[in-house]
């Protein structure tokens, strides 16, 4: 029999919304429902690419599941404890076990400390003895890619690369088992993406990481993922195994996006252009979300929301009316 153990994240329905512009004075101000139903799972040592273009809400995917936000509702398993409202306090502890690998590194690098400080700082957090700290410092240092000799030098000297292999050196200091990597390299340059991209998968092998791989780059997406789940404005319109997705888009939005990429998509069957700009959270399109920018939208898609379905465990998920072939 086999025998299905439990994922390590799964996410249930997750919205996340935010109070918005007033649309009059002394009006109650509008949602922005960033997040708006997000359901996933991760399995140990899979990579789940989240990917959709910018502004669809995968930033505050990430933040919300870090519990860096209150999410408005849903709720969020980690590795078998729900942590959706859990208090700072009790999350604590947990946090040794979910990091995140952010764009910029300059936003979670602290610019005033040197590399040596950055890196212990989450050991002394942890209350790893001292002669430890030096230890897993010098290895880790060496493990990005960087050495010893780094550890007296603030952030800002070092290049973009560097900077992310730094970050990277970090989020691994305590030994996680989920690293939500938010367009990890997008900021770099493509011949040092390649390099950061190979580095985390090396990782990922090595301590048996898990990745929550978030990015509007389906080329890298296609390289490092088990799974992907594509997104567009608050929702996930297509989830399956990369094979899949790639191969064999069903939902017109993964095939727009697929056609949008050189490179990337095997069977060019039906090419979707994506025309106009993602709507706004605030105010989405009724029916289904996509229906304002798809070529085959049919009068149902305008006032009829399509689930993701099939429900069946192993399947790929499409939300649309009419799945392409
Ligand atoms: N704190 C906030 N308050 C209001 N709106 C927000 C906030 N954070 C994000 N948003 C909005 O939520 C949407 C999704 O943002 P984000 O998650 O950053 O998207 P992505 O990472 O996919 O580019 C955007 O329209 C953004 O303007
Ligand atoms: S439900 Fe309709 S509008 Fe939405 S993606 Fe499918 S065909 Fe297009
Ligand atoms: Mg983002």
């Amino acid at each position: 029999m086999n025998s299905r153990p439990a994922p390590l994240l799964q996410v249930n329905d997750l919205k996340m919304h935010f109070a918005g512009p007033r649309p009059r004075p002394l009006q109650p101000r509008l949602p922005v429902r960033s997040v708006d139903g997000v359901s996933f799972q991760i399995k140990h040592g899979e990579t789940l690419g989240l990917v959709g273009e910018s502004g669809c809400g995968k930033t505050t995917t990430a933040r919300a599941i870090m519990r860096l936000l209150e999410p408005t509702d849903g709720s969020i398993i980690f590795n078998g404890t729900d942590i959706t409202h859990m208090g700072q306090r009790q999350l604590r502890p947990l946090r040794h076990d979910f990091q995140m690998i952010a764009q910029d590194p300059f936003s979670s690098l602290n610019p005033r400390m040197r590399v040596g400080r950055l890196l212990r700082e989450p050991m002394q957090i942890a209350n790893i003895p001292r002669a430890e700290q030096l230890e897993r410092l010098q290895h880790s240092l060496r493990r990005v890619g960087l050495n010893e000799s780094h550890i007296t030098r603030f952030p800002h000297e070092f290049s973009g690369g560097q900077r992310q292999r730094l970050a990277i050196a970090r989020a691994l200091m305590l030994n996680p088992k989920l690293v939500i990597c938010d367009e990890p390299v997008s900021a770099l340059d493509v011949s040092v993406q390649a390099q950061i991209v190979n580095l985390l998968q090396d990782l990922q092998h090595e301590f048996g990481l898990t990745y929550l791989f978030v990015s509007h780059d389906l080329s890298i997406v296609r390289h490092i993922s088990t799974n992907v789940a594509v997104m567009y404005l608050g929702k996930i319109m297509e989830y399956g195994t990369r094979h899949d997705v790639f191969s064999r888009p069903r939902h017109p939005y993964t095939s727009a996006l697929i056609s949008a990429v050189p490179k990337v998509g095997g069977k060019r069957g039906q090419r979707v252009v994506l025309h106009g700009e993602l709507p706004s959270p605030i105010n989405p399109p009724s029916g289904c979300r996509f229906h304002t920018r798809c070529p085959y939208a049919q009068p149902i898609c305008r006032t009829d929301e399509p689930a993701l379905s099939p429900k069946e465990a192993g399947q790929q998920l499409v939300a649309c009316h009419f799945p392409l072939d």
